[in-house]
């Protein structure tokens, strides 16, 4: 039977497990999910396992297990490393959801759940499509599976796995399927991603809330102070003023600013499906621009004082705020959370008291498109698309990529499938029926030319 006419016969079970996945509520940064997220792991063991992957096994970690599984056909072949996660972000505020963020719906051709397109739809293509290559007699490459349950928390037990595992994880290149293309037509491969450096920060007025009229405009309000110092972060060309902050950041020449504006794209689209009047960003750049291949920092969350129901005349002892930057080659995270630190310490007024408190970091990436491994990934995307892809950098980051880099010396084809309105983290994420069933489709492909190109 053809690849096509398996995956034809067999779509709706592909549909019917990936539900059962998606009801596992996953969730890695919560704790009380522990037993999920380790039911999510067992699941996509077993799934391997039927499919006809060898030597599969929950690997134990510090932290969340990383599934592990290969099938090795010969040798002599080239072995394509894959890599997924099964832990998803938290679904609130689950109000806004339509339907239920672990109950997956099909609406208007889209599948509707938390983890729909990240990452559990597009790592389950992979599964599927491994298991059409078996079922077919096409593997034409070795394969190894590894499926983590922390990248939405930092990966950091992936890390200490990868640096220990290094002879097994063996392989000629890493593909991945947890980013984005254009659109259903015209399909893109993310040759970049940005780095994160992520912080939290915490400043200390008074030693108690105090009321705010007997004290109120004599006393520091933390909260106060924390939003002007925010707000001088940028300037008023919307570039970030910490000193040093853009020393190391690779400017995108001329020529290559000008292969990525081939991009299809429309900002009155973007502009009307965000319901804004204007977009905002660093002067000299386009909104592609902004999110691909320049840095930034943005506040994720900020709280302090009275929060509640009516009015407490308060002025509070502290406020807190997370800030996370992304970062575009060459900079560093350490080097930026550091700069960062310096700087936030230094603008305090001598009236609070500032504690700045790194978080976890990611190194940005970059690969090459006149490399094999990105040739064969063109090839199967124009083969099934009928459009040659167009490269395109990445705004979201996946720390994990760059430590593959750097410890098992191996470059990684970002071979996503999601688009930017599939609103991952966000309520209502979701991922196109097309998307998924054209992904089992399109990976096959690559493996076909992936060995083709090696020999
Ligand atoms: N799959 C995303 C990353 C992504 C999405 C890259 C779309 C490019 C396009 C990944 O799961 C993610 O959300 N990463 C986090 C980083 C992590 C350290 C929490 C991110 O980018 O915020
Ligand atoms: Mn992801
Ligand atoms: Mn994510």
């Amino acid at each position: 039977m053809s690849q096509k006419n398996y995956i034809e016969a067999n779509k709706n079970r592909f549909l019917a497990e990936l539900f059962e996945w998606l009801r596992i509520p996953s969730i890695s940064a919560d704790p009380a999910y522990e037993d999920d997220v380790r039911r999510a792991a067992e699941f996509v063991k077993s799934k391997l396992e039927q499919a006809g992957a060898q030597n599969v096994v929950l690997e134990e970690t510090a932290g969340n297990p990383v599934v592990y599984g290969e099938k090795i056909i010969d040798p002599r072949l080239p072995t394509v490393l894959v890599y997924g996660h099964y832990d998803v972000q938290p679904s609130v505020p689950n109000e806004l959801w339509e339907t239920p963020a672990f109950e997956p719906t099909v609406r208007n051709g889209n599948i509707y759940a938390r983890g729909a397109c990240d990452d559990k739809g597009q790592a389950y293509m992979h599964v599927k499509a491994f298991e059409t290559m078996m079922q077919t007699g096409t593997l034409s490459c070795n394969v190894k599976f590894m499926i983590e349950g922390e990248e939405e928390v930092g990966s950091t037990n992936l890390g200490i796995y990868v640096k220990a595992h290094k002879e097994k994880l063996k392989a000629n290149v890493i593909l991945i399927s947890d980013t984005g293309m254009l659109a259903v037509d015209q399909p893109s491969i993310d040759v970049g991603l940005r780095g994160l450096s992520y912080i939290q920060v915490e400043v200390t007025g008074p030693n108690i809330d105090l009321h705010s009229g007997i004290y109120g405009g004599a006393v520091a309000n933390p909260i106060n102070v924390l939003c002007s110092m925010i707000a001088s972060l940028h300037d008023e060309n919307r570039r970030i003023t910490i000193p040093g902050f853009y020393d190391d950041v690779l400017e995108v020449s001329k020529k290559d600013r000008d292969a990525l504006a081939l991009a299809p794209f429309s900002l009155d689209k973007f502009k009307s499906h965000l319901d804004i009047e204007d977009v905002m960003g660093e002067a000299g750049f386009s909104t592609n621009e902004r999110t691909g291949i320049r840095p930034t920092l943005d506040v994720n969350g900020i709280w302090g004082g009275y929060t509640g129901e009516g009015s407490k005349t308060v002025l509070p002892s502290k406020a807190y705020a997370k800030i996370s930057m992304r970062l575009v080659p060459n900079q560093r995270s350490e080097k930026i959370t550091k700069l960062f630190q310096d700087h936030f310490e230094k603008i305090a007024p001598k009236s609070v008291k500032v504690k700045v408190m790194p978080h976890h970091g990611g190194e940005p990436v970059l690969t090459p498109t006149d490399s094999i491994e990105f040739r064969a990934a063109s090839a199967a995307m124009k083969e099934a698309f009928g459009k040659e892809p167009i490269p395109t950098r990445g705004g979201g980051s996946i720390p994990i990529v760059a430590l593959f880099e750097k410890e098992l010396g191996l470059k990684s084809v970002l071979f996503g499938f999601g688009l930017d309105s599939d609103a991952i983290h966000s309520p209502n994420e979701k991922y196109g029926l097309f998307n998924f069933y054209k992904g089992i489709e399109t990976i096959p492909l690559f493996y076909k030319h992936y060995a083709g190109l090696v020999r």
